[in-house]
């Protein structure tokens, strides 16, 4: 076992047991979730980023894709702000999630072949609805789709009362799965088209990177 994480930067190399504790997970389940899971000088230097005000940088999410994009404040209220790796922090992050896909093509053959990923901010009241990331047979207009949905949350001192947590539901949206706290540095991730999941309202401001693999179409037709 090998764990190259350089703990200034938190850039990473090579096989780690989280990676593969993560393949594990979506292969017997569908879904992962672990606390403490990325490198620590990576989620403080997150966490940092994320403090520092910046308001403007975020904006109102939307819902739908591409053209059908809409505003809709009784799907959702958080605020977002894509991660284009301006900073190095970010880029450190962009490095993180680029060695998790290739893990995990490697273990699971999921072809996953690119990744986009945002910043949340959940202020007081905020919430997202139950909701799918993706729909089966459903691609986006440039022939991609969301396979995996990543999310890692940034909230030191989260108490039961703050609320927000993200419920997960079993395929047929009804019954919760699990029910989890939005606590610093836990990981949650997931198979886009197969966990419904939703953000109940959180009673104090809540940051997270919500994040997605996808696929092209000439992929999608091929048995995952
Ligand atoms: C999303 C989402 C979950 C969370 O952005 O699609 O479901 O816990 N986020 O922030
Ligand atoms: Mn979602």
């Amino acid at each position: 076992m090998s764990l190259a994480i350089d703990s200034n930067t938190g850039r990473f190399d090579g096989d780690d047991p989280l990676f593969e504790r993560i393949a594990g997970d979506i292969q017997s389940q569908g879904w992962s979730v672990i606390p403490n899971a990325l490198p620590i000088a990576l989620s403080s230097a997150l966490l940092t980023q994320l403090q520092t005000p910046d308001d403007e940088r975020f904006t109102p999410a939307g819902v739908g894709r591409s053209a059908d994009h809409v505003l809709n404040p009784f799907v959702r209220r958080d605020e977002i702000c894509w991660i284009e790796g301006r900073t190095a922090v970010e880029r450190d992050w962009l490095n993180w999630s680029n060695s998790l896909r290739l893990h995990l093509n490697k273990r699971l053959f999921l072809g996953l072949f690119s990744f986009e990923s945002h910043f949340a901010h959940y202020r007081p009241g905020a919430f997202y609805k139950k909701h799918v990331d993706a729909f089966k047979n459903q691609p986006f207009k440039d022939g991609t789709n969301r396979v995996l949905s990543v999310v890692a949350y940034f909230n030191p001192g989260w108490l039961p009362d703050d609320g927000g947590e993200l419920v997960m539901y079993d395929e047929s949206g009804v019954e919760s799965v699990l029910s989890v706290t939005p606590a610093f540095g836990t990981l949650v991730v997931f198979l886009s088209e197969d966990v419904p999941h939703e953000v109940k309202p959180a009673r104090r401001d809540r940051f997270s990177i919500a994040g997605w693999y996808r696929v092209n179409s000439s992929q999608l037709d091929l048995p995952r």
